[in-house]
């Protein structure tokens, strides 16, 4: 089984993602929170840290890119590639509605003909600048001209990154979708559309966007996408503890990758748990959370920003916490660095 941590905006920034590998060693790949890809042609500083080598090169990263505008989301992905990624993530799951309601990830879901036209019009654009290695073999470790890394080395032997202009041309075009916009009833067409094109990987959150992340994943709408696809399937949705993959994999025995989100968010050593190794410790999550404030405490001029972003882990981490409501209720209501750090050491005193 290999395991990808899911892309969360605001939430899984490079820094994150480079202390987390660290601490919890085990995961596959991580994704990075989309780029927009716009008209104007230009990432925000802010994007492009977050995918800049020197922040992520000891990280298996695979950026993510957001839009739907053939031309932009082509332009968007040599972007990416320029920094030496040689595996990028289409993004047709959010569901934030600032996002949905502009027809961009799964907004654009609602409409598989134009979906169609629009990879007609952008795999035409990038074949003509990279090959498109469809080999279906997401993160494939050995030899074999299967590029491993996003960062075009193939990792045979190891060593130091190769010539990259030798394998500029090729590239591995990946998507995360979800199963529909308002229902699913066009998950099938959404299937044949993604079939006809050189899709290396495909990620399926088996929820509409209108869901969000209400109701339950329909699990039986993407056991009929896992079937029909044409493509390596990898599941995303829920998965928190050891029995929801029991579950998943006694319906699903073929799945060969998972991608987990909130559940990693909430116990940072859920991987190594699910792979049969040490639980969480308290005193580990500690020193996770102190090193990561003080290195995001460096980065930010302001502290109160580095406050919010804490915060924004706590909601989710704060669930591994049992019986420590009011401590919790104390690190969600601190405002300033010095309140934060009371309401942490309460917490663990
Ligand atoms: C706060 C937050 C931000 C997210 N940002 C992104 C994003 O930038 N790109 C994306 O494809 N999915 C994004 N997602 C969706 C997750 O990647 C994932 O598909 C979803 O949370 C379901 O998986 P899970 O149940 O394992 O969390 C986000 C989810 C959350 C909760």
């Amino acid at each position: 089984m290999e395991y990808y941590y899911a892309p969360m905006q605001g939430l899984t920034t490079a820094l994150y993602r480079h202390i987390h590998h660290e601490f919890f060693p085990g995961t596959d790949q991580y994704y990075t929170p989309f780029l927009a890809a716009h008209q104007t042609l230009n990432f925000k500083q802010k994007e492009i840290r977050d995918i800049l080598p020197e922040n992520t090169r000891q990280v298996p990263t695979i950026p993510q890119v957001l839009g739907n505008k053939a031309d932009q989301v082509a332009w968007a992905v040599a972007e990416i590639a320029r920094y030496g990624y040689r595996e990028i993530n289409f993004n047709l799951g959010c569901s934030m509605p600032t996002v949905a309601k502009r027809g961009k990830g799964a907004g654009f879901l609602k409409d598989p003909d134009l979906l169609d036209r629009f990879f007609d019009a952008f795999f035409e654009n990038l074949e003509r600048e990279y090959d498109l290695s469809a080999d279906g073999k997401s993160g494939e470790k050995g030899c074999g001209g299967v590029v491993k890394t996003v960062f075009g080395q193939e990792e045979c032997g190891g060593g130091a990154p190769e010539n990259l202009s030798q394998k500029r041309n090729t590239i591995r075009f990946t998507v995360k979708t979800r199963i529909g916009t308002m229902d699913a009833f066009r998950a099938d067409d959404l299937i044949q559309v993604y079939n006809r094109y050189p899709i290396s990987l495909l990620i399926i959150h088996p929820r509409t966007a209108k869901d969000l992340y209400g109701n339950t994943p329909d699990l039986e709408t993407f056991g009929k996408m896992l079937e029909e696809s044409a493509h390596p399937v990898c599941y995303n949705g829920d998965l928190c503890i050891e029995k929801d993959l029991e579950e998943l994999m006694t319906r699903f025995p073929q799945l060969e990758r998972v991608m987990i989100g909130r559940g990693l968010l909430r116990n940072p050593a859920l991987v190594r748990e699910l792979q049969g190794g040490e639980k969480l410790t308290e005193e580990e999550t500690m020193r996770f959370h102190t090193r990561l404030y003080r290195e995001y405490l460096e980065i930010y001029p302001d502290s109160r920003q580095v406050v919010d972003k804490m915060k924004g882990l706590w909601t989710y981490h704060g669930s591994w916490f049992k019986g420590k409501e009011k401590e919790l209720k104390a690190i969600r209501k601190s405002r300033t660095a010095q309140e934060y750090e009371a309401a942490v050491a309460r917490l663990y005193g």
